[in-house]
């Protein structure tokens, strides 16, 4: 098996270093090559992703990515931004199916926003659709209006669409990461507004006829906004489409405390995936040497679950990161009093000595 290794940029290259030390630490047969990514990738070859890049990417079983968006790079025509190159390696790879666990350690409950007995405990997985709806549909554009109250007024417009292929498949991984948990899914649309979601819940219902060991209920996106923030612990599983699923993923990841403990998985329909965290590169602390590793090892776990067929070697990574901060130890990111501050390199090598 091949992973391919891509840190980006700012402090990906820092977080990147720490889940391959941790990945070797495994002691498992696989081939790791790296290749740069975003300002890393325009600094060696003038584009952010570059050829032998995505050829890479292209080869490999599954890939681990950094994070790409260095301020440096800024002033660069948008095709040559950093972000690009995540963009195009979703795109080209058709990585549809991004999975976010939201999960608050109970030694860090002190950390999110909400009151303990609200969120302690808190273990849920959103999943979003990630190639289509209302973000790439077509028209788009600013125009002329030629019907309804402001004929003849400038225009913004954009199309939510969703084939019913794209509905089902992300319903099939939906349904199908539901059965490895609690069994519980909860689809979230607007079915009672728009065309595109009330098909989405349509074509949902007909997918669960394949799952009955899995019970689905169907939620309105503003009262799921509602209820992720009054009782998340309700939902375990929620798949949803890309605009709702960006926006609620956002709010869940934020229930947990630090951006800097959440990974993510991003699919194609093999399961061969794209494992980031959630966060972007941080250039504001790149080289300080505190960012936070533990959202990337937890993606590197991820990536042992989902697309290498290692779900035990998965565990022993989850359950090193809940030792470590059982010990007590904390980057600043999740710094309170009375636990032990270190920097990004203590944290991953506090994680390689707790595998067992
Ligand atoms: P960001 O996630 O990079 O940073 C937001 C805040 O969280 C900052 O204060 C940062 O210091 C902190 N933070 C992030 N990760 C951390 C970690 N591991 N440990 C400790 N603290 C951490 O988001 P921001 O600042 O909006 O974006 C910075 C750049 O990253 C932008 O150019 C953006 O486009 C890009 N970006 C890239 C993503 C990706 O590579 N998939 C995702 C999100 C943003
Ligand atoms: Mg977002």
């Amino acid at each position: 098996m091949k992973i391919a290794i891509l840190p980006g940029d700012g402090i990906g290259p820092e977080i990147v270093d720490q889940a391959v030390n941790v990945l070797n630490a495994l002691d498992l047969k696989f081939e790791m090559e790296s290749a740069p990514v975003g300002g890393a990738g325009y600094a060696a070859h003038g584009h952010p992703l570059p050829e032998a890049t995505l050829k890479l990417a292209q080869e490999a079983d599954a890939i681990l990515f950094g994070a790409v968006g260095d301020w440096k790079y800024d002033t660069l025509e948008r095709s040559l931004r950093p972000e690009q190159a995540i963009l195009g390696l979703r795109k080209n790879l058709n990585l549809f199916a991004n999975l976010r666990p939201a999960i608050l350690y109970p030694e860090l409950s002190g950390a999110s926003t909400l009151k303990p007995e609200v969120v302690s405990g808190l273990d849920i997985l959103i999943i979003r659709e990630l190639t289509g709806d209302i973000y790439f549909g077509k028209p788009r554009g600013v125009r002329i209006a030629t019907d309804g109250a402001f004929v003849g007024e400038r225009e913004g417009y954009d199309t939510m669409r969703y084939a019913e292929t794209e509905i089902r498949r992300i319903a099939h991984v939906a349904f199908q990461a539901a059965q490895k948990r609690d069994k519980r899914l909860t689809s979230v649309d607007k079915a009672n507004v728009l065309e595109t979601f009330q098909f989405w819940k349509d074509i949902v219902t007909d997918v669960h006829k394949e799952y009955p060991d899995v019970a689905l209920d169907h939620m309105y996106v503003d009262n799921a906004a509602m209820q992720l923030i009054r009782a998340p612990k309700k939902f375990d599983v929620m798949v949803t489409g890309n605009m709702f699923g960006d926006i609620l993923s956002d709010a869940a990841a934020m229930l947990t405390g630090s951006i800097g403990m959440l990974p993510s998985a991003s699919l194609d329909k093999n399961n061969k995936g794209l494992y980031e965290p959630s966060h972007g590169s941080a250039p504001d602390i790149a080289g300080k040497g505190i960012a936070n590793p533990l959202a990337t090892i937890l993606s590197a776990a991820m990536m042992l679950r989902f697309s290498l067929g290692l779900p035990e070697q998965a565990d022993r990574i989850e359950n090193a990161v809940k030792k470590v901060l059982a010990q007590g130890l904390r980057t600043p990111d999740i710094y309170e009093a009375g636990t032990t501050k270190v920097g990004t390199v203590e944290m991953g090598e506090a994680v390689v000595r707790a595998l067992i």
